[in-house]
């Protein structure tokens, strides 16, 4: 059966991977993409998510951009990681995009596309930070019965990469990931521990490369610049590519292990603050609503990227 799904996102090198394993997938069928403000401006990732549908061929599909900045704190983007315009790339020419902006904002578009499907039949995939899946909690608390599940690429359970404990998604607006994490939906949290399996290898750009489409190239484009990045800022030899891994425990369960524990946010912390906090003493309340990605396949995930990349090319 094929899982209807929401990809709120920040394009973003590993969301553009995220958007195209999607719209890939016999598994999935992707409602529609929202965006928001995180490792670039809104103005910047939503152009980004133009794009990418551009290459893709995804022209039927609606992008509704979102918040330009978190709930309560000041913007922060991720420049370092990500370039000057989100989606900065190696060797390939990125188009002027003509897939259009759909009209509406985010927000809106998340709760009606909720409100209007069956109970149970929608789930929310975000891969940025939460801004705009908490705005929708609040505007319309109804949505938090009905989505059949939020599968979130975020935080981390042992380690972060914005400050030594947060990661960067939820570091950004904490205050958005405490009331996605309070809600009580089911929530999966596929934060770092997993994302850093996920490595974009020598061996799997090979695989890409020898596709020889223009999708392929811009995948390999992409891996280009964020692997100089990751070894630059954090000291990887492969950049860990971690939004598609949301999108891929979707569509094989297999292919990303999980653990159910209580995960909170960190508001108040002196050092901590969005620190995703995981409590692993066992056994898990029998009415507890989260759970948190522990091992990924690598090898099962990269068909799956690469299945999606052939089928959109
Ligand atoms: C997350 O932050 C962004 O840089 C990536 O797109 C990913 O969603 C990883 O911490
Ligand atoms: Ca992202």
């Amino acid at each position: 059966m094929t899982k209807k799904i929401i990809l709120d996102c920040d394009p973003g090198h590993d969301d553009a991977v995220a958007i195209l394993l999607a719209a890939g997938s016999p598994a999935i069928d992707l409602l529609g993409i929202t965006t928001i403000g995180g490792n670039q401006t809104l103005e910047k990732v939503t152009y980004n998510a133009r794009q990418v549908c551009t290459i893709a061929g995804l022209n039927e599909i609606a992008i509704h951009a979102g918040c330009t900045r978190p709930l309560v704190q000041m913007m922060e983007n991720a420049p370092d990681i990500h370039g000057d315009t989100g989606m900065e790339i190696q060797g390939y020419q990125l188009p002027e995009p003509t897939v259009e902006l759909a009209e509406g904002h985010a927000v809106d578009f998340i709760i009606d596309t909720i409100m209007s499907h069956e109970p149970g039949t929608v789930t929310l995939v975000p891969t940025g930070p939460l801004t705009n899946i908490a705005l929708a909690a609040r505007k319309e608390p109804r949505i938090v019965g009905r989505v059949a599940e939020v599968v979130l690429m975020g935080g981390g359970y042992h380690v972060g990469n914005w400050s030594a404990v947060a990661e960067f998604n939820i570091k950004v607006d904490p205050e958005a990931a405490h009331i996605v994490f309070n809600e009580l939906w089911p929530v999966t949290m596929v934060g770092l521990d997993l994302t850093h399996q996920a490595l974009a290898t020598d061996e799997v750009e090979a695989q890409i490369k020898a596709l020889g489409t223009d999708v392929a190239d811009f995948v390999v484009g992409l891996f280009g610049f964020f692997r100089k990045a990751y070894q630059d800022a954090q000291g990887f030899e492969h950049p860990p590519v971690h939004d598609p891994c949301a999108v891929a425990y979707l569509i094989d369960p297999t292919v990303v292990s999980t653990q159910k524990v209580p995960v909170d946010i960190e508001l108040n912390g002196a050092l901590t603050t969005g620190m995703t906090v995981a409590d692993f003493r066992a056994p898990a309340p029998a009415d507890c609503h989260t759970q948190v990605a522990v091992d990924l396949d690598h090898a099962r995930f990269w068909e799956l990227v690469i299945d999606s990349i052939k089928a959109v090319s």
